[in-house]
């Protein structure tokens, strides 16, 4: 009989990456058992509506990894973002301080709720939003403040809470790079009122596309489960839904099942990834350029191992370095060439499993 390795196209054993080939079987176990119990009010571990089976079970292995926080799970990093915005009081006349270097998710999401996006400059040894351009782009209309943990490098969120807590300011953490990541041995998601996962393509956390808001306290709770969770879900936590203007935005149970089996091996990968990095940082440091979120208060996911470039004289096959957009590209190129390093210890550590 064939394995559902070899037959099916989306867990193919080959491709980039060999923790499907171990993982096959387990996804296929799982989902055979949600199929087994499904039942005919739709209510079982396959439907999204209650957010009960395999949902329940993956935001609370996600909240292992930010403890104090309540996690609801959502279709996608950028519904996560969205949903944040949103219950922190973001719409038009408002304004939202990014980060100038980001994914563009954050930015996407103020603008779909009419606010506007106020951009701060990034801190040049870690790539992250600098706290003090933050405090010089405070506003009267300023209400949230988002740190992305870019390349999985922690951002300074406490230094950042910190100074926005007595304005009223609300701090967002977008974790969506930096499953697993600390800062001063804090997780990323545990340090801002608000945090966004995303568990979409390359992530930690690959369960094909999803999410994860986490907050801190029951109102915020209950607020996201208004802003994405169907009316059952909402009932099941005394939510009488009066207006039902939430928006459909819930992760698929199937998508839960595959996070569930990346779940079992992220603290290994994670590891490996350290592993690697410090043999990549040791390696490259008797060269020129500039390692980026390289320092003792920063345990980083290493989603990317950025390098900035200190010269012209490296060369990169097809950039001239006359050019500064040329000089941006040859260091993604590196940072892209490190990044498949990390991969390949990535699949290394997981295939000596039994
Ligand atoms: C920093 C950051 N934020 C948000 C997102 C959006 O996540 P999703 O693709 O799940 O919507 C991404 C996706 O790459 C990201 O890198």
């Amino acid at each position: 009989m064939s394995t559902p390795a070899a037959t099916h196209p989306g867990i193919s054993a080959g491709g980039r990456d060999h923790r499907r080939l171990f993982a096959t079987e387990d996804i296929a176990c799982r989902l055979r058992k949600a199929l087994d119990s499904w039942d005919a009010d739709n209510h079982g571990p396959t439907s999204s509506l209650t957010g009960r089976g395999a949902i329940a079970e993956f935001e609370a292995e996600v909240a292992k990894y930010v403890p104090g926080r309540h996690v609801v799970a959502v279709s996608s990093g950028s519904a996560a973002l969205r949903i944040c915005l949103e219950i922190a009081g973001v719409g038009p006349n408002t304004e939202v301080i990014c980060a100038a270097y980001d994914w563009p998710a954050a930015i996407a999401a103020v603008k779909s709720l009419g606010a506007q996006p106020v951009f701060a400059a990034v801190n040049e040894e870690t790539f992250t939003i600098d706290p003090a351009d933050v405090m010089a782009k405070v506003t009267p209309r300023t209400r949230v403040v988002v740190a992305t943990h870019v390349f999985g490098i922690p951002a300074d969120a406490v230094r950042i809470r910190n100074l926005l807590e007595p304005l009223g300011i609300v701090l967002i953490e977008d974790c969506a790079q930096a499953f697993g990541a600390r800062l001063d041995r804090r997780p990323v998601g545990s340090i801002g009122q608000l945090a966004a996962f995303s568990f979409g393509p390359g992530k930690t956390i690959d369960a094909g596309e999803g999410g994860a808001v986490a907050v801190e306290n029951a109102a915020d709770f209950l607020a996201v489960l208004r802003a994405s969770q169907h009316p059952l879900r909402q009932l099941l936590h005394g939510i009488h839904p009066q207006t039902m203007d939430g928006f459909q935005q819930r992760l698929h149970p199937a998508a839960a099942i595959l996070g569930l089996v990346e779940l079992r091996s992220v603290d290994d990968r994670l590891c490996g990834a350290r592993r690697m990095a410090v043999e990549l940082i040791a390696a490259l440091l008797d060269r020129r350029g500039r390692l980026v979120g390289v320092d003792v208060r920063r345990e980083p996911s290493w989603y990317r191992l950025p390098v900035v470039l200190a010269d012209t004289d490296i060369e990169v096959p097809g950039v001239t370095f006359a050019d500064p957009g040329a000089q941006i590209l040859a260091e993604h190129a590196l940072s892209q060439a490190v990044r498949s390093s990390l991969k390949r210890l990535r699949a290394a550590v997981v295939q000596r499993r039994p």
